[in-house]
């Protein structure tokens, strides 16, 4: 345990629209990093967030008709239940609409105006409204916004400027002596030659046509450009400026900033010019991460491409999801998404390699040993190299993990585990079991896969880590055995080891319905916009009924329940996230607690009726309300079984 502070960051979400498995990628990526640095015995502070002010998410919540503080709680506790799900262990997490953060960052301001950094003028410019971001004619790419490629508009106002253009020397001098500082290494490059060459301007740090924004104290007219607001979070959530938290001395400054490569320039030229204004020190690193892109582009909701991880999750576990995304992707690059690589690889990798191995592993010791390996073992010298790789693993893996390789680090790990498959082949232990003369030999060699799948398993945990605790518990090795330290050396585990099968890890994917399955999934059965019909005489319909037409403006889809809890603090109500084939999740609230256990809810496929107009209960959204059936003290939803798809709807 050495204790050091580590500190690790994801940018901070806009909650404008669901997270999509771009952003689940660079928390998964921050996520694994925080746990094995959490293993070596790091005191890790791992903070995630919301970047919630804007104009666009004013407009949005205009749009929908809610108060935009309504409509980013509404996506942030979305969020949340994202980040539960794909099994995330940040210790903090920061809205930027957080009382705290806003004392911080109108002290912030205030102090960079007082001190001259900060100074009033005219803003004209170029505006991208949907990236919040100015731009300079120059910087424009035929005539459009460089990072998204949409219209800018000429924007004119009186406005606060940040003297960005005093710090060029000072940013430039920083990077010639700290080369690490942003990596890859391409990036600063980029950086260098497309933005500080040319010369940086000052920059507009606040805005006057919205008010959704942090106020300027001193001039209440003006919001804080959120670019300045939202960066400044890294050290708010610290409890820099603020009394909530009182960490920015044990964890300033970050060990690493994880962003998109188009949030770079941000992280590393306007961050650390605020930072050298405010006296204080630099992250220590930035790393640009590659893009998932999906048939050619970026994902993103306006255009209509974007993979939902909680389908993924929901159809092949999160372990799965999380492997994918660091192994077949570089961190550095962009990577194209696909359901074939995603499948291809759970496959070849966790169902074949890893989930094999360990199957065949324990159950071959059942077999052949009860379950408990015998005390009497006799080495052979074919074992050397096996022994050799597993315990020198850790360093290879380590030296990859520090650069941030995921992708290097578990080829690493994975050499192993495919060495032990061939192990078993070129030892076949089915032979050795004949004779029992060969039971010590037949012995060690169950004992050597068994701490070939500890070692790997350990280092494997900070990717995967529900899986990698079962597979530990499979083969009976002790939690002190599955430490850092102890993946670090071979032959922990005790002679007579007992293992204990349990169920499948890894179940094989069968592709071909898979995809079909998903491709489907797609397409949610929307009912084709009928074709209005001629206000027709409307058949007389006898009293106390309904005429058809009207039955069917009833809109009852299927929807799968992808979580399910209690509502704090009632009796009654059960809180649904349901998936409703619209890629989107649903909430809706239901006073049935009384008659089921959330639990065991999830993963049934029920009906909602999804035209009702949304209610508030307890203050929580509800969108629709699940069929049931009642008479007396007796209720059963309406459970259909799991072959028709969520989307479907009642007719
Ligand atoms: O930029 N592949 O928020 P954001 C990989 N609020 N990463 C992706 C991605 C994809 N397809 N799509 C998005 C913001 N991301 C600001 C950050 S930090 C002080 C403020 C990544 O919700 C993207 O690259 O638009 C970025 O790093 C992150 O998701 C947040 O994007
Ligand atoms: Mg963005």
């Amino acid at each position: 345990m050495n204790g050091k502070p580590f500190y690790i960051t994801t940018p901070i979400y806009y909650p404008s629209d669901k997270l999509h498995i771009g952003h689940t990628y660079c928390t998964v990526a921050t996520d694994t990093m925080a746990r094995y640095k959490r293993m070596q015995g790091y005191d890790v502070m791992f903070l995630t967030g919301t970047d919630e002010h804007g104009q666009k998410i004013e407009q949005k919540a205009q749009a929908a008709g809610v108060t935009p503080q309504q409509y980013v709680d509404n996506i942030v506790s979305g969020i949340k239940d994202l980040w539960k799900l794909m099994n995330i262990s940040n210790d903090r997490f920061i809205r930027t609409t957080d009382d705290y953060h806003v004392e911080s960052i109108k002290k912030i301001f205030k102090k960079l105006y007082d001190q001259g950094d900060i100074y009033k003028g005219t803003y004209k410019g170029k505006y991208c409204t949907p990236c919040e971001s100015f731009w300079t004619e120059s910087q424009l790419v035929d005539g459009k916004c460089p990072d998204c490629g949409r219209d800018v508009i000429d924007a004119e106002e009186e406005a606060y400027f940040f003297r960005l253009s005093k710090y060029s020397d000072r940013l430039v001098k920083y990077y010639e002596e700290h080369p690490d500082f942003l990596e890859p290494a391409s990036r600063l490059n980029e950086m260098i030659n497309n933005f500080i060459k040319p010369g940086l301007e000052d920059l507009c740090v606040s805005r006057t046509s919205f008010d959704w924004g942090i106020q300027v104290d001193f001039d209440p007219k003006h919001v804080v450009y959120v670019w300045i607001d939202a960066l400044s979070n890294y050290i708010t959530a610290l409890g820099y400026g603020n009394e909530k938290y009182h960490d920015y001395e044990k964890f300033w400054p970050a060990d690493v900033h994880f962003v998109g490569k188009e949030i770079v320039r941000f992280h590393s030229i306007i961050w650390p010019a605020m930072l050298m204004a405010l006296d204080l020190p630099l992250p220590k690193k930035v790393y640009g991460h590659g893009w998932l892109l999906l048939e050619g582009g970026k994902m993103s909701k306006s255009k209509g491409n974007v993979v939902d991880p909680v389908v993924l999750v929901q159809r092949y576990g999160v372990d799965s999801l999380r492997y994918f995304l660091l192994r077949e992707f570089p961190f550095g690059s962009d990577g194209t998404f696909s359901n074939e690589a995603l499948i291809a690889r759970i496959n070849a990798d966790l169902a074949n390699d890893l989930g094999n191995l360990v199957s065949r592993t324990v159950a071959m010791v059942e077999k052949y040993f009860a379950g408990a390996l015998p005390q009497e073992q006799a080495s052979d010298l074919m074992d050397d190299e096996i022994v050799q790789m597993a315990s020198s693993l850790r360093g290879r893996y380590e030296a990859q993990m520090e650069k941030y390789a995921f992708q290097n680090a578990l080829v690493e790990t994975f050499k192993l585990i495919s060495r032990a498959n061939k192990y078993i082949d070129e030892t076949a232990p089915w032979v050795l079991a004949k004779e029992e003369a060969n039971r010590p030999r037949l012995a060690r060699v169950m004992y050597n896969l068994l701490e070939s799948i500890r070692i790997s398993s350990v280092l494997l945990t900070p990717f995967m880590p529900e899986s990698c605790a079962k597979i530990q518990e499979q083969i009976g090795a002790a939690k002190e055995l599955c430490t850092w330290e102890s993946a670090g050396e071979w032959g922990l585990l005790p002679a007579g080891i007992a293992v204990k099968r349990g169920e499948s890890l890894f179940p094989r994917i069968d592709a071909v319905k898979e995809l079909a399955e998903l491709e489907a999934a797609k397409k949610p059965a929307a009912a084709p916009e009928k074709a209005e019909k001629p206000a027709a005489k409307a058949a007389k319909v006898p009293e106390g009924c309904v005429s058809i037409d009207e039955f069917a403006k009833v809109e009852m889809t299927v929807c799968k329940v992808l979580a399910c809890e209690n509502v704090p603090k009632s009796e009654k109500l059960l809180k649904f996230q349901l998936d409703d084939g619209s890629g989107a999740p649903r909430q809706i609230l239901s006073g049935i607690a009384k008659y089921y256990k959330a639990e065991e809810l999830v993963g049934k496929t029920l009906v909602a009726c999804t035209n009702l107009p949304p209610r508030k209960m307890m203050g929580q959204e509800s969108n629709g309300m699940l069929l049931s059936a009642e008479k007396d003290e007796a209720l059963n939803l309406l459970i259909l079984d799991d072959k028709i798809p969520a989307g479907a709807r009642l007719c």
